[in-house]
């Protein structure tokens, strides 16, 4: 049997390293905690896709960016960009200054194709089973059960677009959102 007592500097100095490590660990994860707030207040918001907001993103990733976004596209086109969880989202131009106030998710509530626009019948049209939506995407044809879902879109300080979860009612059907 080895005798613990016999050895006793080599535990003693083990315990200490012990104790200086849970020292170091408890002092390190204090000040790692105090500086979570302040590490977090510069990571500006678009860079995460969580908070319950995102910049809207263009097809190549880039942050769609307002002004720009206006001369590039007419009234009355719809333009799909990346929004919440990636999802493809319709951001409608209103006019030479203006985007409406809502985005539209443009995954078909049947069974997920991306819808096109189709700016001749002035309806969302998918192509996969016929199901066609208004113009606001509300669902006016199957078999698609229901509206697409909606998303607040609003231009932000740094002039990009922001999409933030839509949990009203939905002004299409005055009933509570579906997607919620
Ligand atoms: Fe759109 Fe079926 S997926 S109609």
């Amino acid at each position: 049997m080895t005798q613990l007592s016999g050895t006793p500097d080599v535990p003693d100095l083990g315990r200490r390293q012990f104790m200086n490590l849970l020292t170091f660990g408890a002092v390190t994860g204090t000040a790692l905690g105090a500086l979570y707030p302040v590490v977090k207040y510069f990571i500006p918001p678009s860079s995460g896709g969580t908070g319950g907001g995102v910049t809207a993103k263009d097809a190549l990733g880039n942050d769609v960016v307002l002004s720009k976004f206006l001369e590039e596209h007419k009234t009355g086109e719809r333009v799909l960009a990346q929004g919440l969880k990636g999802d493809p989202t319709y951001i409608t131009v209103e006019g030479s200054d203006a985007i409406a106030s809502y985005g539209l998710n443009a995954v078909c509530t049947h069974l997920g194709c991306v819808v096109p626009w189709n700016a001749n019948e002035n309806k969302f049209m998918c192509p996969c089973h016929g199901s066609q939506y208004n113009n606001e995407g509300k669902v006016v044809r199957g078999p698609a059960p229901l509206s697409l879902a909606l998303v607040h879109a609003a231009p932000t300080e740094d002039g990009k677009v922001a999409f933030t979860q839509w949990t009203e009612t939905d002004f299409r059907t005055q009933e509570e959102p579906w997607w919620v």
